[in-house]
């Protein structure tokens, strides 16, 4: 039962639709204050009358029901109590009833997203940089999909550019077959090191190189048969790294995919006046926007990054006819995406608006390190492998006789590097640390994890749940059917604003709320019905639990 739309159908105020009230009622801040808050305040200029008298005016006409049970006026606010009773049950029933899809819809039915994400180089090393995108990306993935759209994940994978030559001219000088092999994606990067090292002493290489990336350009088989096995190797270990994260991928088609894209777009921008020549390159003047000009070719003729972008949405709009492609990209590459949307524009693609940088903030390492070209770069896999090996230390602390204790160390650490990076807000830049997230008592992973494995072991302790009906609910059972009641809401606005962070939060809003009725309100040893009750509002709990973590690629143990 939607609360909101109940009232504000009563409400009827002036000229205002039922959805304009719904939007304006607020839930306070305590609860005290009644569950739902209509502050008259902006209705005082329309209504030409003082937001106390607007309130009592209203509450005069508003019949009480079985609904909404009490309504006060205090100063400017008209405040609903509604039955909290009806509420819970209503609330649970849903709950248990649909389990797991509780909280989906069928909002984003017929309609497709594209989701660019994680699109991580070839023969570079996947590092922490590639956190957020990764797992932000994966959770839209599943947010949006549990919303009711069609997803279509794609890796635009860094499969192009000079690097290739290099790495051929390495490899023919230092590689090692068998090494590479191996030791994979790090063995490589070794010798692409050493290019750049020995490059310097002797800049032929460099000339070696351009040759070699003409080489796989032309289509000679050999050259591209070692390009395909570095991107081999690559995928092979990401994909790795992957599966730890819980997140997948519908297409992996990278930028060398649109080689053969590119041209048309380019001789549409001629076509169409856009093209200029400046310095033999060719270009998008965007000064007229305030932004730099977007580089389309270079002096010899060579296309660019957002050349490819171009080529790729318009490929995407062809073949998924998107209703809105989203690139989940840090936020140094602003500019970048801002230019090419704003040519596409210029270019009378209609479907440019739908276009979506979801832009995010920096991830560093508390020690200071980062990933850097120098070298100092901190490997996804190592930080993934070093937080499960702490959480395996922890958990042999706290709880040694534990069942399969590494499998839940691997659930507690790889779900505290995830949870790391969708707790706040994600343009904020975040500072990553080991001991933050595996705090078992902050606002963390393990915590919500912990609170997830208490509702299981109490349903296990609490068997069956009878029937149940109850007169009155304790303050902190309301608090817990309160959020249980906003989940869908809180779903569908993460996939509205492309914040997986809201379900992060409320994850932890629910595992502390959880917390609080556990630790005042007695179940197991409660009179018949009440325990029932209680119970049910575990099960609840336990759903919910475990579908918000879903959403975000974090599994919860059954037990910790
Ligand atoms: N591979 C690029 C990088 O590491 C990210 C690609 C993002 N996606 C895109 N369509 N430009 O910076």
């Amino acid at each position: 039962m939607d609360y909101r739309t109940y009232i504000a159908e009563k409400l009827k105020i002036g000229t205002l639709s039922t959805e304009e009230v719904a939007s304006m009622l607020e839930v306070p801040p305590t609860s005290d204050m009644g569950d739902y808050a209509l502050p008259c305040f902006r209705l005082a200029k329309t209504l030409r009358k003082a937001p106390p008298i607007i309130a009592e005016t209203l509450k005069n006409s508003f019949t009480e029901d079985e609904v909404v049970c009490g309504v006060t006026v205090v100063g400017g606010y008209l405040n609903f109590k509604i039955n909290r009773l009806r509420f819970a049950e209503e609330t649970l029933k849903e709950i248990l009833e649909k389990g797991e899809k509780y909280g989906s819809s069928r909002l984003g039915e017929g309609k497709t997203i594209c989701i660019d994400y994680s699109s991580v180089n070839i023969a570079k090393p996947f590092h922490i940089g590639h956190l957020s995108t990764t797992v932000i990306g994966g959770a839209l993935y599943k947010i949006l999909g549990f919303l009711g759209y069609k997803v279509v994940g794609i890796n635009h994978l860094g499969d192009y550019g000079t690097q290739f030559g290099k790495l051929i001219v390495a490899y023919k000088r230092w590689g090692d077959k068998e090494k590479i092999e191996s030791g994979k994606l790090r063995e490589l990067m070794k010798i692409y090191v050493k290019f750049h090292e020995e490059a310097e002493k002797d800049p032929e290489l460099e000339e070696e190189a351009r040759h070699y990336f003409k080489l796989i350009e032309e289509g000679d088989r050999e050259s591209n048969e070692l390009f395909a096995w570095f991107k081999e190797i690559t995928l092979k270990e990401v994909q790795k790294i992957y599966d730890r994260l819980n997140v997948k991928f519908d297409s992996y088609a990278g930028e060398s995919f649109y080689n053969d894209k590119m041209q048309p777009v380019i001789d549409e921008l001629k076509e169409k006046g856009l093209l200029q020549y400046s310095d033999g390159a060719a270009i998008v003047d965007l000064e007229k926007y305030g932004m730099p000009p977007c580089l389309i070719l270079k002096k010899d003729g060579s296309s660019l990054y957002a050349t490819r972008d171009m080529a790729a949405a318009v490929y995407r709009k062809k073949t998924y006819d998107f209703y809105k492609c989203l690139y989940v990209v840090a936020y140094q590459q602003d500019l970048h995406f801002r230019q090419f949307f704003k040519v596409l524009e210029l270019m009378g693609k209609e479907w440019a608006k739908d276009l979506v940088h979801v832009s995010y903030g920096m991830v560093s390492m508390e020690d200071g390190a980062m990933s850097t070209r120098t070298g100092k770069v901190v490997f996804l896999e190592d930080v993934l492998d070093k937080c499960v090996e702490k959480a395996a230390r922890i958990i042999e602390e706290k709880n040694e006789k534990l069942d399969n204790k590494e499998e839940v160390a691997r659930q507690v650490g790889t779900g505290a590097v995830i949870f790391g990076a969708l707790y706040n807000n994600k343009i904020k830049d975040i500072v990553f640390s080991f001991d933050k997230v595996l705090n078992f008592d902050g606002e963390t992973c393990p915590y919500v994890q912990y609170t997830g494995a208490r509702c299981n072991s109490v349903l296990k302790k609490g068997g069956e749940i009878g029937a149940y009906s109850v007169p009155s609910l304790t303050e902190e059972e309301y608090a817990v059917v309160a959020l249980l009641g906003a989940f869908p809401d809180v779903v569908r606005e993460a996939g509205e604003k492309y914040e997986p962070s809201f379900v992060t939060r409320f994850a932890v809003e629910l595992a502390k709320a959880y917390n609080k009725f556990y630790i005042a309100n007695k179940i197991i040893g409660s009179e018949e019905s009440v325990k029932n009750f209680r119970l049910a509002l575990t099960k609840a709990t336990h759903t919910v639990l475990k579908t918000s973590f879903r959403l975000l690629g974090i599994e919860i143990p059954d037990q910790m």
